[in-house]
């Protein structure tokens, strides 16, 4: 069976002082929880070494919210998969929707940084998810799907078990509207479905598909338990720990 993969996407909040507080508080926390589920914390840039300092032994993994394809070069403000694997980041998030909305992320660039993340060892946590216009224009399967597709162009079946793969829709980022259990184990199917009929399926099987959008400590134990849904990439919760650790202990 997948083991549930939850991971706290801090976004642009806390400078590294708080961050390090946040993460030992995390530690306590979480390291209370018993918890069998791989839980991971992915702090801004600028806060990753001291984060990572602070859950040192703690079994939290560290990732990066984002990273550039390329190895190094003239790409002012960009970070690499190396830099962000050398301070001790296990995993990266590509593709966030804030990054495909704000910075001009496309299918194609994502692609890149996924072949370039796999090929530096990180483990990458793939975002996808519909706006709300697309979903009541009847375009939801079309768009994550597609989403999903072009992602993973020309990566091989072997490597598909070691990528998450994150449905976010974007009408539930950070709106406090989730989607229902059901809503979210129809698209999370429907993601397993066509990664099966690609891949195969020992692919389909292992691959972790998290929910993320409005998942609070109320609501993440309906979703989890979700056949589909193996986890969550949490936002605005992930920054009270409190919640964070319920939301963890809501995984098993
Ligand atoms: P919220 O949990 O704040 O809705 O954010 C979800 C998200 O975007 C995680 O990446």
């Amino acid at each position: 069976m997948r083991t549930a993969l939850i991971a706290g996407n801090w976004k642009m909040h806390r400078t590294a002082a708080e961050a390090r507080g946040l993460a030992e508080e995390l530690r306590g926390v979480v390291g209370g929880t018993g918890a069998s589920a791989d839980v991971v914390v992915c702090p801004t840039f600028t806060s990753l070494q001291v984060v990572g300092e602070a859950l040192e032994g703690s079994g939290i993994s560290l990732g990066a919210q984002n990273m550039h394809w390329e190895k190094e070069g003239a790409f002012t403000g960009e970070v690499s998969a190396a830099m962000i694997l050398t301070i001790g980041c296990i995993y990266v998030i590509l593709g966030h929707s804030e990054r495909r909305q704000y910075f001009a992320e496309t299918d194609e660039s994502v692609n890149r940084k996924l072949a370039a993340a796999l090929d530096a060892g990180l483990k990458p946590i793939v975002c996808v998810g519909e706006t709300l216009e697309q979903r009541e224009a009847g375009q939801m399967e079309k768009v994550v799907l597609g989403q999903v597709r072009a992602a993973l162009d020309g990566i091989p079946a072997e490597a598909i078990p070691g990528i998450a793969l994150a449905y976010e829709p974007i009408w539930a980022i950070g709106t406090g509207r989730t989607a229902t259990p059901a809503q979210a184990e129809e698209v999370h199917l429907l993601i397993r479905q066509f990664l099966r009929s690609i891949f195969g399926d020992r692919a389909a099987d292992a691959v972790r598909i998290q929910y993320g959008g409005s998942v609070k400590p109320d609501n993440a134990s309906e979703l989890f338990s979700q056949a589909n849904i193996d986890g969550g990439l949490i936002g605005g919760a992930s920054l009270e720990m409190e919640s964070f650790a319920a939301i963890v202990s809501a995984a098993g």
